[in-house]
C-alpha cells in the first residue's frame, strides 16, 4: 500500500512539473497519418486550463508524436485558428522543424519536439488558439502532426 501511494505520488508530481497543456487534434488531421501524445508549456500558470503566459518572457512548448511517415525534412508552422481562418501567429511564424527535433523521422518512432521562444512585448493580449503543424517538406502538407492549444496572453 505504501509503495502504491509513494509511486501514484510520484506519479502526480511528475505531471504537476512537467506543465502538461490541453491540447485537440486538429479536425483535418488523420490519427493514421500522425498522432499527438501530449503537449508541455513552461512555464505553465493555470495548468488544466488555458496555460497564462506573461508577455516580455521566454517559454517552452514541447509535444510528442508519433508520425507514420519517414521524413528527411520536417517543417513547422505556428497559426493563429480564429475560428474563421488560420493565420500565422506573430512572432512564431514558420520554421525548419530539423532545428527542434529529431531529422529524419522514422515511421511508429515516437519524437518530441522542444521550441522555445521570446513572447515579446508587443504581442497582443488575450485569449489565442495556436494551432501547430508539422509535416514532411518533400511532400508538401500530405502527410502532417496537427494539434490546437489556448493559450492566454497577459502583460
Ligand atoms: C488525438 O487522437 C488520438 C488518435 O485518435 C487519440 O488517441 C487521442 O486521445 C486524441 N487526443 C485528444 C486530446 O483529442
Ligand atoms: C500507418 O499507415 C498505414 C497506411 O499508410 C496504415 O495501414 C496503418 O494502419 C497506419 N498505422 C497507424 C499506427 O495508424
Ligand atoms: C526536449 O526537451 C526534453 C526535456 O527538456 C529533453 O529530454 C529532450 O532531449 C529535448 N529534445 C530535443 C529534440 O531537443
Amino acid at each position: 500500500m505504501a509503495v502504491l501511494r509513494v509511486v501514484l505520488l510520484t506519479a502526480l508530481l511528475a505531471t504537476a512539473l512537467a506543465d502538461d497543456a490541453t491540447f485537440v487534434n486538429c479536425s483535418d488531421s488523420d490519427a493514421e497519418v500522425c498522432q499527438v501524445s501530449a503537449v508541455r508549456i513552461t512555464p505553465c500558470r493555470n495548468p488544466g486550463k488555458s496555460c497564462t503566459l506573461k508577455k516580455g518572457t521566454d517559454a517552452t512548448i514541447s509535444f510528442d508524436f508519433t508520425p507514420n511517415f519517414s521524413a528527411s525534412n520536417l517543417k513547422t508552422f505556428v497559426y493563429w485558428d480564429s475560428g474563421t481562418a488560420d493565420l500565422p501567429f506573430v512572432g512564431f511564424g514558420s520554421d525548419n522543424a530539423c532545428t527542434y527535433t529529431t531529422c529524419p523521422s522514422v515511421a511508429g518512432q515516437a519524437q518530441t519536439l522542444n521550441y522555445s521562444l521570446h513572447l515579446h512585448k508587443k504581442l497582443p493580449s488575450g485569449k489565442f488558439k495556436l494551432k501547430w503543424k508539422v509535416w514532411d517538406d518533400d511532400q508538401k502538407l500530405q502527410s502532417f502532426c496537427c494539434f490546437t492549444t489556448d493559450i492566454k496572453l497577459n502583460k
